[in-house]
């Protein structure tokens, strides 16, 4: 038997029970949805819709359910439409008729609204804790890399020196916008829609604002239409999961390729690789591939919200009952990547010499060598072909710049036609150490930039996302 059952004169089919249902999906919303409830019925009370002792029955009973089913007391019926229908069921088998009472001002379309808001809003203080701790992790490693020297890359070429710690930080700052934007979605979450009823409000003379500061909203919905139909919350909340997995998926690749033989700069601790079934030698980052693949289920997940919304007509419309999944998916999965990204590369072994050597290779302080002969009074483009002719003439030498003599450097210019201006301190100037602290510009990679860099990472980190 439904409780809408009243105009209805045949049961229903067994099959659209299981079609309807929602009840798998939206069953971990039921400490949501008895708080919600407990809310509501206070608020009834106060203001003299239901007598005052049903309210406290109401509540009463409703903080047993919880209870119950927190201690797995009372099972969640998987026949039950979905979780508001079960809770209003199981309460009026306890209490009878106040029971029935419960739902007087209020509507599934306007209670399931705020079930959502309040489940992720706790989700989205909980991402940002894992964004903090990721952060930290970061830090920790950007502190130990200071000094690491490494190349710099522009289409995956060798470009110019930096350090890992300079890199690392790059990534802190992907994840604190995250962060921010994460605060910005919580605000607009941050909306009470109770009172909106099935769409169109309701004739009692409740008190929304009751509502609201009972759970904890800063705001109350202003259109009641909107109040039910709108889950541009859930959407928006999405698409910031999904920038945060775009920058995840990224740190990933870098991971993936940085424990390829090819670079090997780093290694993996072995609590955070697998092994192959047949190649014995394998050390597989199975994590960081995993966490790459994931974001394409979170991509998905923003796509079927999108989707599921562009064509509905208001108010509330059965389809909405969709969103649930996609999103729930989207942070559950988030949630898992950034905790076992960050616990990964708190683990992580920086091959330093390996980074260094690299580094070394590869002619990346060319820049540096066309800089110190600008800073000798050369144009910088007559510098930049000197620069790329000796890059030119070490390649078929095989040697570096710096193992140049300054008879050969004589030899180069006089080729082009422009003036020589080398002398001994060029071997100091692009000494690879010397290069990047002296890219001190803010926001480089000298080292008081990095640790200028550190210093607002470390700030961010006492940031909360509710002021
Ligand atoms: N299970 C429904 C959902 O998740 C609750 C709202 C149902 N409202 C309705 N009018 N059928 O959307």
């Amino acid at each position: 038997m439904k409780m809408w059952d009243g105009r209805f004169e045949k049961a229903l089919d067994s099959r659209v029970n299981d079609f309807n249902s929602s009840i798998k999906i939206d069953r971990r919303m039921y400490r949501e949805d008895i708080q919600g409830s407990i809310a509501h019925a206070t608020m009834l009370g106060a203001c003299g819709i239901i007598d005052k002792k049903e309210a406290q029955a109401i509540c009463a009973a409703l903080e047993k359910i919880r209870e119950d089913l927190d201690s797995g007391r009372l099972l969640i019926d998987p026949e039950a439409e979905d979780i508001h229908m079960f809770i209003e069921s199981v309460l009026t088998e306890r209490i009878g008729d106040a029971g029935k009472k419960l739902h007087t001002a209020r509507s599934r379309n306007d209670q399931v609204a705020l079930d959502l808001r309040m489940y992720l809003k706790g989700e989205i203080v909980a991402i940002g804790n894992l964004i903090q701790s990721l952060v930290a992790v970061i830090v920790e490693k950007a502190r130990e890399n200071v000094d690491t020297v490494m190349p710099g890359y522009t289409h995956l070429q060798r470009a110019q020196p930096l350090t890992f710690a300079h890199h690392l930080l790059a990534y802190a700052q992907m994840f604190m916008r995250d962060f921010d934007r994460l605060r910005d979605t919580y605000r607009r979450t941050d909306v009470m829609p109770l009172g909106s009823g099935a769409l169109a409000g309701t004739t009692y003379p409740i008190d929304r604002r009751l509502t609201a500061s009972l759970l904890n909203f800063s705001a109350i919905s202003d259109n009641s239409i909107d109040g039910v139909s709108d889950r541009d919350f859930a959407i928006e909340l999405a698409a910031v999961l999904s920038i945060t997995m775009m920058h995840l998926s990224r740190f990933s690749e870098e991971i993936i390729l940085w424990c390829s033989s090819e670079f090997s700069f780093i290694e993996l601790d072995d609590s955070f690789a697998t092994g192959s079934s047949i190649m014995p030698q394998k050390k597989n980052p199975d994590i960081a591939e995993l966490v790459r693949g994931k974001t394409g289920r979170v991509y998905g997940d923003l796509t079927a919200l999108l989707t599921l919304m562009k064509g509905l007509p208001l108010a509330y419309n059965k389809d909405m009952q969709e969103d649930k999944e996609a999103i729930f998916d989207a942070v559950d999965n988030t949630k898992l990547c950034l905790e076992i990204f960050t616990s990964m590369l708190a683990t992580i072994v920086v091959k330093k010499q390996n980074m260094r050597r690299a580094a070394s290779h590869g002619f990346i302080n060319a820049t540096d060598c066309a800089d110190y002969l600008v800073k000798q009074g050369l144009p910088f483009r007559d510098a930049y072909k000197i620069s790329g002719r000796l890059v030119a003439y070490c390649i078929k030498q095989e040697k570096t710049l710096g193992q140049l003599s300054i008879d050969e450097f004589k030899a180069v210019c006089e080729e082009l036609s422009l003036p020589c201006l080398f002398d001994e301190n060029f071997y100091h100037a692009i000494d690879l150490q010397i290069c990047v602290n002296e890219r001190k510009v803010y926001g480089g990679p000298a080292y008081e930039s990095v640790m200028s860099q550190i210093k607002i990472a470390e700030a961010f980190l006492e940031e909360k996302i509710t002021e």
